[in-house]
């Protein structure tokens, strides 16, 4: 009787002992409060990041090109792959005005003339949440910018936060004589 019952505690000690990853629980457990921290330093982060609800956070610039663009615009390059800005996914959009004379690559082209690049960081330009961002180029009335050609140059995040709107960062690539002879405009047909 004794030894069974020795034997039975051994048995339970020994099954006790398979059980004690005890610490392996407690790894586990430690490993879902770093997540969870980490994911409330991301919200705080993005929280920070956000502009007021009245479009702040951005000087109040808008961005030149309309919310609803794809239901108005024409898309006048197809998905495919941009190693200059970046190694992203892109196509681009013409408005009415500059549609056909872009198609053409007219020099210049019309005054009104709204180009959209929709820029993507997954695999192809058909999942919205991969849109990270949008270079924008509309032409204005002469006398904008007479240097070059009277574009307005547009950088816009996803939440349509205008944080570039001057061609400083742009122009030196878009000067590119390939680019030049058809009034500033990169993409190969
Ligand atoms: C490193 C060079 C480079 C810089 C910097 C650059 N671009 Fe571009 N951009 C290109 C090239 C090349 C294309 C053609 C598509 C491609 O290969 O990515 C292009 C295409 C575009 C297009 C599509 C219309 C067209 O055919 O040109 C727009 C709009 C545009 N860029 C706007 C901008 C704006 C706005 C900025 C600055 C905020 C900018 N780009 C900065 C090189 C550049």
């Amino acid at each position: 009787m004794l030894k069974i019952e020795g034997r039975k505690a051994r048995k339970h000690k020994g099954r006790g002992a398979r059980h004690a990853p005890a610490a392996t629980h407690c790894t586990l457990f430690s490993v879902q409060h770093w997540l969870f921290a980490a994911m409330g330093i991301a919200f705080l982060l993005t929280a920070r990041c956000t502009p007021p609800p009245d479009g702040g956070g951005n000087d109040g610039t808008e961005p030149v090109f309309p919310t609803n663009y794809r239901s108005v615009f024409a898309e006048v390059r197809d998905c495919r792959l941009g190693i200059e800005h970046g190694g992203v996914m892109f196509r681009v959009y013409a408005n009415e005005i500059a549609r056909d004379a872009y198609l053409d690559n007219q020099d210049p082209l019309p005054v009104g003339s709204v180009l959209v690049k929709e820029e993507f960081d997954g695999p192809g330009c058909t999942d919205d949440s991969d849109l990270f961002q949008w270079r924008v180029m509309r032409k204005e009335a002469p006398g904008f910018d007479p240097d070059d050609g009277d574009w307005h140059w547009q950088r816009v995040l996803a939440d349509r936060r205008v944080v570039e709107d001057t061609k400083a960062s742009c122009i030196r690539c878009h000067r590119d004589p390939e680019c030049l002879r058809r009034d500033y405009m990169c993409t190969e047909p």
